[in-house]
C-alpha cells in the first residue's frame, strides 16, 4: 500500500456501526484493512469502497473469537508491509439471559472477542504507533459500561473492562503522539440486538436506537478531535455521567429494568 497515505484497521467492518465508520474513513481517503468473519459480505464491501472512493481496501475474513487471530493478523499485515496508522477495535457482542444459564461459549466468547481480541491488537500495534510517534486507536465500549448489567451481565462488565483500559491507556500515552479514543454508543439499530437477543427488551422497544450512521460519525469525529471519552447523543452521555450520582444498588435495578423484555 502507498506509504503516504493513512491505513485504518477496521475490525468488525461488515455490518452495523463498524461498516458505517469504514465508509467514513473512506471518504476521507484512508486504505482500508476490513476483518469479520462474513467473507461474501466484507469482499462486497472492499469492491464497493474501492470502486466508489479509489482507495485501497483489503478484506480479512477471520474470526477474532479464536484466540490466535489477532497475533495471525497482525504478522499477516507485516508480512505485506501494511502499516496501520489507525487501529478501530469495534467488533464485539452481548448475549442476554441470567449469567447462571449461559452456556460458557456465550460467556468467554463475549470476554474472548469484546476483551481479550480487543487488548491483543492494541498490544501489537501500538508498539509501532509509538515508534512512529503517531497513531490513534478507537476501542468501541458502550454506555454499558458504566453501571453494572443484571440479565447482561457479562457484555457489561467486559464493556467496563474497554472503558477501564482506554482511558487508563489514553494517560499512558499522553505526548506520545498516539491517541486512544474510547467510544460509548447507546443503543444503535445494528444487528447487535439480534444476535444479543434483546429486541424486546425496553431499552430497544420504548426508548429506541439511534442510526449507526448517526453514531458512526460522532464517534469518528471525537476520534480525529482526540479525545479520550467519546458518546454518541446528549440522552447517552446524560445516562452515563448520572449513575455516578446515584446509589449503586438503585443504579443496577435501574439497569436491569431497561434491559428486560416487554
Ligand atoms: N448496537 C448497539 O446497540 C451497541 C451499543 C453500544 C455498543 N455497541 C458496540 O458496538 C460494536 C459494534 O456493534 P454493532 O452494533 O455494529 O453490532 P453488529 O451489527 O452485530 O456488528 C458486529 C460486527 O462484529 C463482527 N464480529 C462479530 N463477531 C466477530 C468475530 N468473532 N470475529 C470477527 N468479527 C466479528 C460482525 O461481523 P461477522 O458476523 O461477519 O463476523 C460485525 O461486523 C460492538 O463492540 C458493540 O458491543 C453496540
Amino acid at each position: 500500500m502507498d506509504s503516504k497515505t493513512q491505513t485504518a484497521l477496521i475490525t468488525g467492518a461488515s455490518g452495523g456501526i463498524g461498516y458505517e465508520l469504514a465508509k467514513l474513513f473512506a471518504q476521507d481517503h484512508y486504505d482500508l484493512v476490513l476483518v469479520a468473519r462474513s467473507t461474501d459480505k466484507l469482499n462486497q464491501i472492499a469492491v464497493d469502497l474501492q470502486g466508489q472512493f479509489g482507495i485501497r481496501v483489503k478484506a480479512v475474513a477471520l474470526d477474532l473469537g479464536a484466540p490466535p487471530a489477532a497475533r495471525f493478523l497482525f504478522e499477516q499485515l507485516q508480512r505485506e508491509n501494511i502499516v496501520v496508522d489507525v487501529l478501530v477495535n469495534n467488533a464485539g457482542f452481548g448475549g442476554f439471559g441470567e449469567f447462571a444459564g449461559m452456556g460458557e461459549q456465550e460467556i468467554l466468547g463475549q470476554i474472548q472477542l469484546n476483551i481479550t481480541a480487543l487488548t491483543h491488537l492494541t498490544r501489537l500495534f501500538l508498539s509501532s504507533m509509538l515508534e512512529r510517534r503517531k497513531g490513534r486507536i478507537m476501542n468501541i465500549a458502550s454506555t454499558a459500561a458504566f453501571q453494572p448489567g443484571p440479565l447482561m451481565a457479562v457484555y457489561y462488565a467486559t464493556k467496563a473492562y474497554v472503558l477501564s483500559f482506554s482511558e487508563a491507556l489514553a494517560n499512558e500515552v499522553v505526548g506520545s503522539g498516539v491517541v486512544v479514543c474510547c467510544f460509548c454508543p447507546g443503543a444503535t439499530d445494528t444487528g447487535f440486538a439480534k444476535r444479543a437477543g434483546t429486541q424486546n427488551s425496553r431499552l430497544f422497544k420504548k426508548i429506541g436506537a439511534m442510526k449507526a450512521e448517526t453514531v458512526a460519525r460522532d464517534g469518528y469525529r471525537g476520534l480525529m478531535a482526540g479525545r479520550t471519552l467519546v458518546f454518541s447523543g446528549l440522552q447517552n452521555w446524560l445516562v452515563a455521567e448520572s449513575v455516578r450520582f446515584a446509589p449503586r444498588k438503585l443504579v443496577t435495578a435501574v439497569s436491569r429494568w431497561v434491559a428486560e423484555k416487554v
